[in-house]
């Protein structure tokens, strides 16, 4: 169904690689509320054909949809050559720390060779606002603080994972040093959580979650039977581990606020790095309770080891995203579990 409340005004392509994804569906909606026209690229590997329906209930729309790696260059050329883009949201990697450690290679390839490309091709064809998905893993285990700020000390990343995103900012830099004609944003998300309000898109884990939300809403429903919280001897509030949990259209927003800011930049050559939080820590025992209260649902958990790696507190330091984008996070952690667990409902009937 259309949404009365979008906006009409006129703007132009948008390439969203990875845009079946999970954050990139979200963003590809609010670029669609904001006038734009996005056009997708994914090749499904980790996202569910049903998405790109969901987005069309939602918006009403039916979204350019190209089914490509983006690692084959030659394809990924083509989809340049077929769109005026005016700028690329480059959402497309692999994203399981834990994996990453494993098959290091897979991760390398994939988030490495990707960005190359899509870097290749906005230079070629002059697509000169470029926005890239960082994380606040470049932040590793930050030394004595817990609220980072964009210029806080980028640790040795602590995975594989987490070092593709270190690699994938420097070479955004090193381009744009170059004086070739790129405007980059690197947003760096905290937790992103939640989904869309209506419940027709949200996160569609494959096999077995890791993260905390889905594990707390599978459990919620009974696909999992315990949780084990990772620690509870932690110097925080409650002895669990702090972080600092975005709702997924607060990050949606916040590439369209960035690639607005890229748009209105005169110079030629812009790198920047923008924390996306809510500048708020929530705790492991906090969330599962908030979950209890919206849900009605006893979770069932038990007190485990601390996850190798893990870090203990980190929140962000939102200054600079409301500073220069005027971004700040609309909807808050009870929000967040509240259309968490109504998607969880409605994908359990599906
Ligand atoms: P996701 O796995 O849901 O989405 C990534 C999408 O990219 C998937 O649809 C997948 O099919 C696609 N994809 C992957 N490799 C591809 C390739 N070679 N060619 C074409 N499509 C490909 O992940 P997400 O949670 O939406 O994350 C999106 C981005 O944000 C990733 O770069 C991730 O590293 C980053 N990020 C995620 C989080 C998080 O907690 N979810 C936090 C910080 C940063
Ligand atoms: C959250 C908290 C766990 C599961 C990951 C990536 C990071 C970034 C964001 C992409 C932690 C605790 C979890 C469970 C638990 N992603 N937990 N029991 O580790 O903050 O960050 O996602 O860039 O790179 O590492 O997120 O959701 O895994 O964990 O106690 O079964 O929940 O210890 O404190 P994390 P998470």
């Amino acid at each position: 169904m259309n949404n009365p409340n979008f906006v009409s005004m006129k703007k132009g392509h948008v390439l969203v690689s990875g845009g079946a994804g999970y954050i990139g569906s979200h963003t590809v909606v609010s670029l669609i509320e904001n006038g734009y026209h996005p056009v997708i690229v994914d090749d499904l590997r980790n996202a569910h054909e049903k998405i790109l329906s969901g987005i069309k209930k939602i918006t009403g729309k039916e979204i350019p949809f190209e089914k490509i790696d983006v690692c084959d260059l030659n394809s990924l050329k083509k989809t340049f050559e077929r769109y005026p883009f005016e700028g690329v949201i480059h959402f497309a990697a692999y994203k399981a720390v834990g994996e990453s450690v494993e098959s290091p290679l897979k991760y390398y390839k994939n988030n490495i060779i990707g960005l190359l490309n899509i870097l290749e091709n906005c230079i070629s064809f002059n697509v000169q606002n470029f926005v890239f998905s960082s994380s606040c893993t470049v932040y590793g285990e930050p030394k004595d603080v817990k609220v980072v700020t964009e210029n806080s000390t980028i640790q040795k990343a602590n995975s594989p994972y987490g070092n593709t995103k270190q690699i994938g900012e420097e070479i955004i830099s090193d381009l744009v040093n170059s004086k070739k004609s790129l405007k980059a944003v690197n947003l760096r998300y905290f937790n992103p959580v939640g989904a869309h309000p209506s419940a027709n898109i949200g996160e569609l884990p494959i096999g077995k979650p890791a993260n905390l939300f889905p594990v707390i809403t599978q459990c919620g429903i009974g696909k999992i039977e315990k949780i084990t919280i990772f620690g509870g001897n932690h110097d925080t509030i409650d002895g669990t581990c702090v972080r600092d949990y975005v709702h997924v259209m607060d990050v949606a927003d916040a590439h369209v606020k960035a690639l607005n800011w890229l748009e209105k930049q005169e110079r030629d050559s812009i790198v920047e790095y923008i924390n996306i939080g809510t500048g708020k820590g929530t705790s492991v025992l906090e969330a599962i309770r908030f979950f209890e209260d919206i849900s009605g649902q006893k979770i069932n958990w038990e007190m485990g080891k601390p996850r190798p790696g893990d870090v203990v507190e980190i929140y962000a330091d939102v200054t600079k995203a409301k500073k220069l984008l005027n971004w700040e996070a609309k909807y808050t952690i009870k929000d967040a579990v509240k259309d968490a667990w109504r998607w969880e409902k409605k994908i359990k009937n599906d």
